[in-house]
This record gives C-alpha cells, sequence and structure tokens, in this order.
C-alpha cells in the first residue's frame, strides 16, 4: 500500500491473530454484504449477527448508514466519496478480522473495483462477498425509507439503482435470490451464510 506519510515504522505486536483466534474459538473473517437499497442487507447482517451470537461466535455487524452517523460523516454520495467510504470500512473491516471477529459489513458498495479494492487487502478466504441480488422493482416496492420515490421525483440525485449505476459481482462466494418470487426468511438467508462459514472451517 502507498502512504502518504513519510519516516512511518510497522510495530510488531506481542499478542498475534493465531493466539487471538485461539483464545476466541474462531477465525476472524469479513463477510461483506452488497445491493441496493432496500435489498435485505441490514436484516441478513443482523439475523446472521444473531445467529452467530447464539453459536457462541462473536461477531460485529459495520453498516453503511449507521457509520455514515460517525467516521464517514464527511462524506456524501459522490462516486468518490463512496469509493472513499469503501476503503475506509474496508480497512476497518481488516482489523476487526484481524481482531478475531467476524466483521460483517453491510452497505451498497456499488462499484465492483471498490469491494474488489477491499478482497484485496484481506487473504482471499477471509473476505467473503454476499450479493443481495433482488430486483429493483422489488428494492423500490418496499421503499421503506421512502428514498426511492424521493429519487423518482428528482428531490434526490445520484441515487443507486436510479440515476448512479449498482454494479453486480462477478465473483461472488454467495448469492441471494428471491425463491420462486418469494423471499426466504431472514434466519434462513442467514442459514445459507452460516454453511458457508462452517464448511470453510
Ligand atoms: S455506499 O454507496 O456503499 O457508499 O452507501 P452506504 O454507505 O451503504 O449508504 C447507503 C444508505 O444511504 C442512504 N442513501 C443513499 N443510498 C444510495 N444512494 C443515495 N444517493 C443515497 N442517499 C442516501 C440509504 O438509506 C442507504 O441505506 P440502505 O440500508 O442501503 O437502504
Amino acid at each position: 500500500t502507498i502512504s502518504n506519510s513519510t519516516n512511518i515504522f510497522w510495530q510488531e505486536c506481542p499478542v498475534g491473530k493465531a493466539e487471538r483466534q485461539k483464545l476466541l474459538n474462531q477465525k476472524g473473517c469479513v463477510v461483506w454484504i452488497t445491493g441496493l437499497s432496500g435489498s435485505g442487507k441490514s436484516t441478513l447482517a443482523c439475523s446472521l449477527s444473531r445467529e452467530l451470537h447464539s453459536r457462541g461466535k462473536l461477531s460485529y455487524i459495520l453498516d453503511g448508514d449507521n457509520l455514515r452517523h460517525g467516521i464517514n460523516k464527511d462524506l456524501g454520495f459522490k462516486p468518490e466519496d463512496r469509493t472513499e467510504n469503501i476503503r475506509r470500512v474496508g480497512e476497518i473491516a481488516k482489523l476487526f478480522a484481524d481482531a478475531g471477529l467476524i466483521c460483517i459489513a453491510s452497505l451498497i458498495s456499488p462499484y465492483r473495483k471498490d469491494r474488489d479494492a477491499c478482497r484485496a487487502m484481506l487473504p482471499d478466504a477471509n473476505f467473503i462477498e454476499v450479493f443481495m441480488n433482488m430486483p429493483l422493482e422489488l428494492c423500490e416496492s418496499r421503499d421503506a425509507k421512502g428514498l426511492y420515490k424521493l429519487a423518482r421525483a428528482g428531490k434526490i440525485r445520484g441515487f443507486t439503482g436510479i440515476d448512479d449505476p449498482y454494479e453486480q459481482p462477478l465473483n461472488c462466494e454467495i448469492e441471494i435470490q428471491q425463491n420462486n418470487g418469494v423471499c426466504l426468511l431472514p434466519a434462513a438467508l442467514a442459514g445459507q451464510v452460516l454453511t458457508y462459514l462452517e464448511e470453510k472451517g
């Protein structure tokens, strides 16, 4: 990685990742949930976190909306702001995974290059990209926050799926879809991810 700082050094810590993972009896990783607004990212993140907790596994959710109230409150939705948003969350997720946690990042993360940059920060098996592949019409019909309505009315500019692009993953680890037009219940969605995590140890 290129840093703008000079005269900086890497400080090794006495307790390493392997020791932390042993203490927690789990492996740190990043489950990165991407998809349109209203596609069910947060619902899956919450359900997954609950299921992991009940199995004695420590997880933590990084939610795009929530982080924009704090560490990312200086960022808007211009492409360069979204890129910086994803970069920061990728770096934070990397730290959480290094701490030994199962970090669940839930962000639209609309641009493929930004998600791929986060993937590149972590050893491959430690970045699990989950694509909420829900039709725009479904997300728009839910419109829990009323944002699609505002975007259609031209009151929000650059809304993902309306006048800003969403680039679908090409090689994600898990794709969540409707089943014959029916959305799976949150616990079943989480089950898909849990099965994957268990299979990969
Ligand atoms: S991004 O694209 O990854 O940087 O976005 P993210 O940090 O996940 O934040 C998405 C939430 O911000 C609200 N919102 C918008 N979304 C998309 N486009 C525009 N222009 C926009 N303006 C506000 C919206 O509530 C998103 O929340 P979710 O949970 O995805 O519905």
